[in-house]
């Protein structure tokens, strides 16, 4: 990072070429150049290192970066600064779907007032600067879509604004950290990276309205504190995560989740009876795992459901309610006189071996095992995993343009 006194310094250098090139608008950027705003000054710097570390901008997003008004930068947002209205600081970066390569430089940190840094559908690689760390005010950090590796960008669990954390459609990899879960955001995206650690135990701690964990490898439980987000979960995505073991029985606490996704996991088990009680939910996916016994009446008579897809599991029955349902997918189970169903011989030897809820360590016992019947359902999921960013509310600040003096 440079000093403040190199800063200085550049602005000095600046005017002078421009007064030099530029004669008869003289009065006017003398004034503007001489006296910089510092924080524009800083994000000067700062935007000219990124433009630096950007190796190629194919529809020329960065073709005007140059000069010292960044406020006219294509993607850079000015507002007033919060601390200091009569400052104009920049409160946003906004280059979604820019396709630029590169990297992010440490230099970016100098953008202590941002707000908002939307970056997706671009080729950035490398990992997110630690010193993100300084801004305080950063609000929603959206680096999805793009090539970014490495463990996972720990810098975020020191914002103390943040709300919004998308770095979903990545190559991270390695342990979420447990602390992710603590943090108080409202929406939390790291799908489709390569992250391989198990859920937290804390993971009900997090106060998030929709959490999308999919395509990941974590290899692990549902963890029975999940039902510790009650009040807040409206959309949970655990597609393809690598899931064990069987639900915890009171899953059902979850009543104001609308979009339940757990399909193409390893899940065991009966559903939870307790899962008629989430009065709100429209869209349950348990597809592709290896549940058994009877569908629960009481699921397919929920209010709001629309769309339950149970097929390729050994479920051995379904109440009539549930053929009845606007979207449902029964296909390869165990149910009697239903089309597409498994072999009796598959059946049969699939329950030959009763489900022991308590050998994934983490039911704390395990339920009786489902009633023995046999005779003889595909789907994918899901709404939020689509690579465009989810269309959150996102801060309100006047885009303007740097005062002239
Ligand atoms: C800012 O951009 C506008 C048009 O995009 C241009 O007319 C104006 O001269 C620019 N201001 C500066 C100081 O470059
Ligand atoms: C129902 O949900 C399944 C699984 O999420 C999905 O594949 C299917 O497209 C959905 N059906 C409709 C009509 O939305």
């Amino acid at each position: 990072m440079k000093s403040p006194s190199l800063n200085l310094a550049l602005w000095g250098m600046l005017c002078v070429i421009f007064l030099c090139s530029e004669p008869s608008q003289s009065i006017d950027i003398d004034i503007g150049l001489t006296i910089p705003n510092p924080r524009l000054s800083k994000a000067y710097t700062a935007l000219q290192a990124w433009k630096y570390a950007i190796t190629s901008d194919p529809n020329g997003f960065t073709s005007n970066w140059y000069g010292p008004d960044v406020c006219n930068y294509t993607g850079v947002y000015c507002a007033p600064a919060p601390d200091d209205p009569h400052s104009l600081t920049v409160a946003g970066i906004d280059l979604n779907h820019a396709n630029i390569a590169g990297t992010l430089p440490e230099e970016l940190g100098l953008l202590e007032d941002l707000a908002l840094f939307h970056l997706n559908s671009n080729r950035f690689c490398g990992t997110i600067p630690d010193s993100f760390r300084n801004m305080r005010l950063l609000f929603e950090l959206d680096v999805s879509t793009n090539q970014f590796s490495g463990c996972f960008p720990s810098v975020v669990l020191c914002l103390p604004s943040l709300k919004f954390l998308d770095i979903r459609f990545n190559q991270f990899e390695g342990d979420i950290p447990s602390a992710v879960f603590d943090l108080k955001l409202d929406a939390l995206f790291i799908n489709n990276n390569k992250f391989s650690s198990s859920l937290p135990k804390n993971i009900g701690n997090s106060p998030v309205s929709v959490l999308v964990l999919a395509n990941n490898n974590l290899n692990s439980c549902i963890p029975s504190s999940l039902t510790k987000m009650a009040g807040t979960l409206n959309e949970i995505i655990l597609l393809n995560t690598g899931l064990t073991g069987c639900f915890p029985q009171d899953i059902g606490l979850l009543n104001q989740v609308t979009v339940f996704d757990v399909g193409f996991n390893n899940l065991v088990g009966p559903l939870p009876e307790s899962m008629g009680n989430m009065k709100s939910l429209e869209q349950l996916n348990v597809a592709h795992n290896k549940l058994s016994g009877a569908i629960p009446e009481s699921i397919c008579r929920l209010p709001k459901l629309e769309n339950f897809t149970y097929s390729y599991n050994f479920f051995c029955s379904e109440p009539l309610t549930c053929l009845n349902l606007k979207d449902k997918d029964d296909r390869q189970n165990c149910i009697p006189n239903r089309p597409l169903q498994r072999s009796a011989m598959e059946c049969k030897s699939f329950y030959a071996h009763p489900v022991d809820c308590g050998a994934f360590g983490c039911s704390p016992r395990s339920p009786p095992p489902p009633p023995p019947s046999a005779s003889t359902a595909t789907t994918l999921s899901s709404t939020t995993l689509a690579p465009a960013p989810a269309p959150l509310p996102t801060v309100a600040f006047k885009a303007s343009k740097a005062p002239k003096a």
